[in-house]
């Protein structure tokens, strides 16, 4: 696993999208998995400004909401198209996001693990992370042998999330469906996103904790080439910064990080 703290959430979204960039233009036809969440508005707003081709790029959302329309603001449909897919080239076709209205969404769910090997799998994941650790979805207890499925969510998630339902946690559906954990660690890369304090201590489980399903995002520990970009404020728990390849208080060079593998 490779590190990189910057020196505050506006440059680790940069790094993040720059890497998306550089990925992107290494191959065109490459496999996203994308995820959603306040902290990626930004990577997706830096990826808009570099003049990429998305024509033959295809994307795999990791979650959505059960029993919220595609047309509604809130679902991650939406969200994907007004922060990327709107302004960008990409091709409908090529635009994976499950369907929360789906009318048997243990099929879609099904028929979405497939869809993602016919294209030969994820090149490169993006995740956030929750105040419980999820990754995607995949709640405490998620098995790290998950398939994309149906989950209910937590109180937590519920909480944190009750800002895009108006602020009353009530609003935010109660199920989800999402790529499992295993499904994850079956992308060729894993680059995971966390910024702001509010993120430090589950973090730091994340990158140093034990292993374990009750916090879903330890699982990027077993995944041969993962990268965390952080900030000072969300690797303000972490205990062995001094283990890390690149601990940054100033300017992330861009050209560097190219060097460094997991
Ligand atoms: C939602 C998504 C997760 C994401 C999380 C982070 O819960 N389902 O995939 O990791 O948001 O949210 P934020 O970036 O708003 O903290």
């Amino acid at each position: 696993m490779q590190v990189v703290i910057c020196k505050d959430s506006n440059t680790a979204a940069a790094l993040a999208a720059k890497i998306l960039a550089d990925r992107i233009q290494a191959n065109p036809k490459i496999v996203l998995g994308l995820a959603t969440g306040r902290t990626m508005e930004r990577v997706y707003e830096n990826l808009r400004q570099f003049p990429l081709k998305f024509a033959d790029v295809s994307t795999f959302n990791l979650d959505e909401y059960i029993g919220i329309k595609r047309s509604d603001a809130r679902s991650y449909w939406h969200y994907m198209h007004a922060h990327l897919f709107d302004h960008v080239d990409i091709k409908d076709e090529n635009i994976h996001v499950l369907d929360g209205m789906a009318p048997d969404i243990w099929e879609a769910a099904a028929a979405y693990e497939d869809e993602i090997e016919v294209l030969g799998g994820i090149d490169l994941q993006l995740l956030g992370i929750g105040r419980d650790g999820h990754i995607g979805f995949n709640e405490p207890l998620s098995s790290f042998g998950s398939r994309t499925r149906t989950v209910y969510l937590t109180q937590t998630t519920r909480e944190q999330n009750a800002p895009m339902f108006g602020g009353d946690f009530n609003q935010v559906p109660e199920c989800a469906v999402t790529m499992g954990v295993g499904t994850i660690l079956e992308a060729r890369e894993l680059m995971l996103l966390a910024t702001g304090v509010e993120k430090a201590e589950i973090l730091a489980q994340a990158i140093e904790g034990p292993i374990t399903s009750m916090i879903s995002a330890t699982a990027i520990q077993l995944h041969p080439d993962c990268r965390v970009v952080t900030d000072v404020a969300a690797a303000s728990a972490l205990r062995h910064k001094d283990c890390y390849r690149r601990s940054i208080a100033g300017d992330i060079e861009f050209s560097e990080y190219k060097s460094m593998r997991a």
